[in-house]
């Protein structure tokens, strides 16, 4: 018996070498990060689009420990546009986080979303023998488990949505609805990471579909669909040794020594529902508030470029660096900057001694599936606090984080004094109750308990 993973995102992306070889280097993102330890974990088979270096249509992963097949699929330009930046992420993203007023809802993109969808559902299917289980990610596939459904009736399949599922009458605003919900009810296990997005997902099947719901079941057109909440976790052990590497520890007080000051972190995909513009504004204004905590605060912004073709990331990013220059020149003094601002991905290394080296970490997503640098810093802090978004799917499960709403205006500064005068006592005690929950809940044991609990249904 197999995994078959099938996803958008692949979990390495290839790059090319001076002597034309090619290092296959992690892409980064929440569905990757988690995923990849878990196939390393059970091997099998992944299905992916082929970005860089389409001609390479398959290749054994990680490429210095080969422990799984990536089967790489070829879209064409139109295909990209349509399909990608144009329904998963005009349509799709922005509805499911809330923002209707950046949605576009194109026939021709849903069309062409349709027609991707079928390509990987071939995928799948041509990659399944008797026994495997067939295991699809996100809103770029949400009708891939009906479609492989229509060709082996009898395979195990499940699905796992890794974004907000919202409340009904904005989902109703998708135009496809219908075909949506009807797409992922071909699963018989579907995931998501908290309790309000199924309970939110079930209402929508009672108002679109009219179908029949009871505790954590769907009932529609004969067959009936597992809905649970199953909240991803990171791989614990993973980034406790990072943290205890001496390398990473002499990075991160490399890191301290440079600039001499308290640290706030911010780690994000460039994306707007992570809400950088306002954290970096309520930074500004908590600089205003408290002119003696100039020179002896830095925030350190790391934000990696994300889909750049589509022009709501193209503007964030202009609004995010005309901000960071700005609040720069305000307050700048005698050496000292407020705001670091790092615009590419780190390595893990990096992204640890930065974890380590940082006195309060913000997360302040106007809306997250869940979002993992939480719990990330949760692992690595030395002892530092945590500000976490309401908005965000962890805040269930973080109750010991200073949890904040990013839309109050004075909300994230007081969250933010809060955090700074918070007694190290405190912030230890938080920390360890937030840690002993993380192991409770690791990535492979998620991943695992996921995939036999498709294969059980
Ligand atoms: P999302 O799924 O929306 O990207 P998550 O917080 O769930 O958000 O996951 C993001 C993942 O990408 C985390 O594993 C995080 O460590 C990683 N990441 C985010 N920004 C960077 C960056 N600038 N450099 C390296 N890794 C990053
Ligand atoms: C979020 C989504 C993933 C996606 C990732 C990175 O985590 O849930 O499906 O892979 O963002 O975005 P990208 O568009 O680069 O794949």
């Amino acid at each position: 018996m197999a995994l078959i993973v099938v996803s958008n995102r692949e979990p390495y992306a290839p790059r090319s070498r001076d002597d034309g070889g090619l290092d296959w280097v992690p892409s980064i993102g929440g569905l990757t990060a988690a995923l990849d330890p878990a196939l390393q974990h059970t091997g099998g088979t992944w299905i992916a689009w082929g970005e860089a270096h389409p001609d390479v249509r398959e290749v054994q992963l990680p490429q210095d420990n080969p422990r799984y097949r990536l089967q790489r699929l070829r879209l064409s330009e139109a295909e990209v546009r349509d399909f990608y930046h144009g329904f998963s992420n005009r349509a799709l993203w922005p509805m499911s986080h809330y923002f209707i007023e950046r949605t576009r809802y194109d026939v021709v993109a849903w069309q062409t979303y349709v027609t991707v969808n079928r390509r990987f559902a071939e995928a799948a299917v041509a990659a399944y023998r008797n026994g495997d289980t067939i295991w699809v990610h996100d809103y770029q596939l949400a009708l891939v488990p009906r479609m492989i459904r229509e060709m082996l009736p009898d395979a195990p399949i499940g699905f796992f949505w890794h974004i907000p599922w919202p409340s009904t009458e904005v989902f109703r605003t998708l135009p496809w609805d219908r075909e949506l919900l009807d797409g992922m009810l071909g699963a018989d296990l579907i995931g998501m990471h908290t309790t309000d997005y199924v309970r939110y997902f079930q209402a929508a099947c009672r108002r679109a579909l009219d179908a029949d719901t009871d505790e954590g079941v769907v009932h529609w057109q004969g067959r009936t669909s597992r809905v649970v909440a199953r909240p991803i976790g990171i791989e614990v052990d993973v980034f406790e040794d990072l943290a205890s590497r001496p390398d990473v520890e002499d990075e991160a007080d490399r890191i301290r020594r440079t600039l001499q000051t308290l640290i706030l972190l911010g780690v994000d995909r460039l994306d707007y529902t992570k809400g950088i513009p306002e954290r970096l504004e309520a930074f500004d204004a908590y600089l205003d508030r408290h002119p003696d905590a100039r020179g002896r605060i830095t925030l350190i912004q790391i934000a990696v470029p994300s889909r750049e073709q589509v022009d709501s990331y193209r503007q964030l990013r202009a609004r995010v660096e005309g901000l960071v220059g700005r609040i720069n020149g305000k307050h700048t003094h005698s050496g000292w900057s407020p705001i670091q601002y790092i615009y590419r991905g780190v390595s893990r290394e990096e992204l640890v001694a930065h974890y380590r080296a940082a006195d309060v970490m913000l997360v302040t997503p106007l809306r997250d599936g869940l979002n993992l640098v939480a719990k990330e810093f949760t692992a690595c802090s030395r002892d530092g606090a945590l500000i976490l978004s309401r908005f965000a799917g962890a805040a269930d499960e973080m109750k010991e984080a200073v949890q904040v709403n990013p839309y109050s205006p004075g909300g994230l500064a007081e969250a933010l004094q809060m955090a700074l005068n918070m007694p190290l006592e405190e912030k230890k005690a938080r920390l360890q109750r937030l840690r002993s929950r993380l192991h409770a809940s690791d990535l492979r044991t998620w991943a695992e308990d996921f995939v036999k609990e498709i294969a059980d249904q």
